[in-house]
């Protein structure tokens, strides 16, 4: 298993994979699959890598540098660092097949151990029904800082907690 930088040639095979965990598992939550590609390619992405094995995509992660966003400001009036000092750690995803392996485990050091090279600590934000994502991260040593809530229309709720890097 293969983790290399994602390139501009990778993005039809990363929305295809995302498509088709969105399907199994709801994640992205709350979007319909029309929306996936806009959420995979939200223009905050500042490093992304893929996982490859037998030539095809089976993973993805990314960290994300928006200026402003409710997770990096938990994180921010928490750890006591400014916004600019964090990173995202967004898109992480493994293909159904390849669950239960350590990729995902793999992909999420691979992205936390890039982010001091942008001079940031990486935290993210997971919705909390995603039970098995909050089981790695809290596997890893990631601290729970705080619980957003975000109304996304008035029926629905994105409610997430929120995690440092150890
Ligand atoms: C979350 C996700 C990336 C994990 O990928 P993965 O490659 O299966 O994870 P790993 O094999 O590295 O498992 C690492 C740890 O996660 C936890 N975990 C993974 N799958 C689990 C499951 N089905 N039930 C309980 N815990 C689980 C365990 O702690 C596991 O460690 P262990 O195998 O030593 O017990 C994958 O399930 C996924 O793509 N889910 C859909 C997208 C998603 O929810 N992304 C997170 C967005 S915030």
């Amino acid at each position: 298993m293969l983790i290399r930088a994602k390139g501009p040639h990778d993005a039809a095979e990363c929305l295809e994979l995302l498509l088709e965990v969105h399907r199994q598992d709801h994640y992205p939550l709350h979007i319909t699959a029309e929306q996936v590609p806009e959420f995979l390619d939200s223009g905050h992405e500042a490093a992304a890598w893929v996982a490859e094995h037998d030539g095809r995509i089976v993973g993805h992660v990314a960290l994300h540098t928006p200026d402003a966003y409710p997770t990096l400001e938990l994180a921010g009036a928490q750890t006591g660092i400014p916004v600019g000092g964090l990173a995202l750690l967004a898109r992480l995803f493994v293909a159904p097949s390849m669950r239960r392996t350590g990729l995902g485990r793999r992909l999420l050091r691979h992205a936390a151990d890039h982010a001091p090279a942008l001079g940031r600590r990486a935290v993210l934000d997971v919705g909390m029904q995603l039970t098995t994502a909050v089981a790695l991260y809290e596997s890893e040593g990631w601290v729970r800082v705080g619980e957003l809530h975000l109304p996304l229309d008035p029926d629905t709720m994105l409610d997430l907690w929120v995690y440092v890097s150890p």
